[in-house]
Order: C-alpha cells, then sequence, then structure tokens
C-alpha cells in the first residue's frame, strides 16, 4: 500500500484528493468528538466551513432534531448548542443532526471531500479505522488537519500509529517522506499519549482553557469500534461486518 501523509489541510488543493482513498486526523478535537458522538447514536454530523454557513442550514432546525456544534478559539460560539469537548457528546446527542463548525477539523474533511473515501480517525477509533482501510485500497492519503495551517504533533503522531497499525494487516507499505516522517514521530512521541498531548501546544491551550479533561478522553487508544465515513455531504457511522 502507498501512504502518503499531508501536515496541514492547506498544503493540497481540493482536487488532489478526487478518486483517493483519504482518511482526516484532528485529534485535538474534531474527530475524536465525531468518533464520541456516533458512538452516542447520533445520526450524522455535517461539517461546515464557517459559522454563517451553519446558522445558514440550521434555519430548518424542527424539533430539536437538530444541534449547531462547535467551537471557536478552543470555545462554544455563541449561540450554538453544543462546544467542541467530546464530553458533551453523551446520549444526549442519539438520533440527532450535528451540524460541526472547527477552526480546522471541519475545513480539513471539507477539503476533502472529493474523495472516494474519506473516513474520520482519532486515537480514540484508529484500530477500527486502520481494518478497515486495510482491505479497502491500495493507496491512501492521511490528511492531518493541523493547526491554522501549520504543523501538529499530536495529528502527525496519530498519523504514524495509522501506518503502524496497517502493518498488521501484512501490508507491503511504501511511504511517502512526510508518512515515513510521521511513524519516526509516533516511535518518539507516541509511548505516552496524555503526555504528548499535554505538551503540544494546542493541548496546552485547551488545558488553559479548562479543558484538560478532553486531554485524558482524546488520548485513550482505540477505545470505540467506530468508522466515521463521510457520504453524501455528512458523516455516518459505517456499519462493520459482524466479522470485523
Ligand atoms: C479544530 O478543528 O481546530 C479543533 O477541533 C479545535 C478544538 O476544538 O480544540
Amino acid at each position: 500500500m502507498k501512504v502518503h501523509v499531508l501536515l496541514s489541510h492547506l498544503n493540497a488543493d481540493e482536487l488532489y484528493f478526487t478518486n483517493r482513498t483519504t482518511v482526516v486526523i484532528d485529534v485535538l478535537r474534531a474527530t475524536s468528538v465525531i468518533a464520541q458522538a456516533l458512538s452516542s447514536g447520533a445520526k450524522e454530523i455535517t461539517p461546515v466551513g464557517s459559522v454563517d454557513f451553519a446558522m445558514k442550514i440550521s434555519g430548518d432546525i424542527k424539533g430539536g432534531q437538530t444541534l449547531l456544534c462547535g467551537e471557536r478559539n478552543t470555545k462554544m460560539v455563541e449561540g450554538f448548542n453544543l462546544g467542541n469537548s467530546p464530553l458533551e457528546y453523551d446520549d444526549t446527542v442519539a438520533g440527532k443532526t450535528i451540524i460541526l463548525f472547527t477552526t480546522n477539523g471541519s475545513k480539513a474533511i471539507l477539503k476533502a471531500r472529493y474523495s472516494e473515501n474519506l473516513f474520520c480517525c482519532s486515537f480514540n477509533n484508529l484500530s477500527a479505522v486502520a481494518k478497515h482501510i486495510s482491505s479497502l485500497t491500495d493507496e491512501l492519503t492521511i490528511l492531518c488537519s493541523g493547526s491554522n495551517g501549520m504543523f501538529s504533533l499530536e495529528d502527525t503522531v496519530c498519523a504514524g500509529k495509522l501506518i503502524k497499525e496497517l502493518t498488521k494487516y501484512g501490508k507491503n507499505i511504501n511511504l511517502s517522506d512526510a508518512a515515513s516522517a510521521s511513524l519516526v514521530l509516533s516511535k518518539n512521541f507516541g509511548k505516552d499519549l496524555l503526555k504528548l498531548l499535554s505538551e503540544t501546544e494546542h493541548g496546552k491551550l485547551l488545558i488553559e482553557n479548562g479543558f484538560e479533561q478532553d486531554i485524558e478522553f482524546c488520548s485513550r487508544l482505540s477505545n470505540l469500534n467506530i468508522i466515521p465515513a463521510f457520504i453524501n455531504g455528512s458523516i455516518k457511522l459505517l456499519q462493520q461486518d459482524s466479522d470485523n
């Protein structure tokens, strides 16, 4: 399998993704929130690129079945129902459509929307995604959401761990330079994920802003057997075969 890693969503044009299989990663916190929301029974998650657009499409909110969710500068946007803390996405989101705006993650997913197959991955659901990908494709692009166009260590370490997990399925892996670097970084920084997330730039900001528990949540490895798949504009739970 050929594996490419993009270190920020600003590094590629949206047409790059056409016909590709892509996995988007935003460990802190968008793709962790997406896995948790689906695990709690959310019907679907619609990623959006602006607060204005989120407000516009929520005009159809009927009977509380749609929730406006996400963050700006890590905090819930005024007028929204939920922020971007995975701890908020408990049973109360079951059956709901979530409109999600985040600073980097929702934009990265939209950037990759022309992919033939598009999945969301965090540490929480890494094994489930790797297993599914291993039998699906011979070429994979991993898109790290990054931080405002810049490199983010936690997303890159997660990309490296995903690659490592793929090797368990006996695939011959052919790495791009960025994929090789991700693998090395995951070996160096991926042993203690709680420590890693507590010490990255965005992790420190989340702790400063009172989201320390989110760091612990997002550091759990493969605790959710969830494959979030972007299909026709929204992210849904991919039903897995019973032998998965
Ligand atoms: C993002 O998309 O940048 C994040 O998920 C930010 C956050 O919620 O901390």
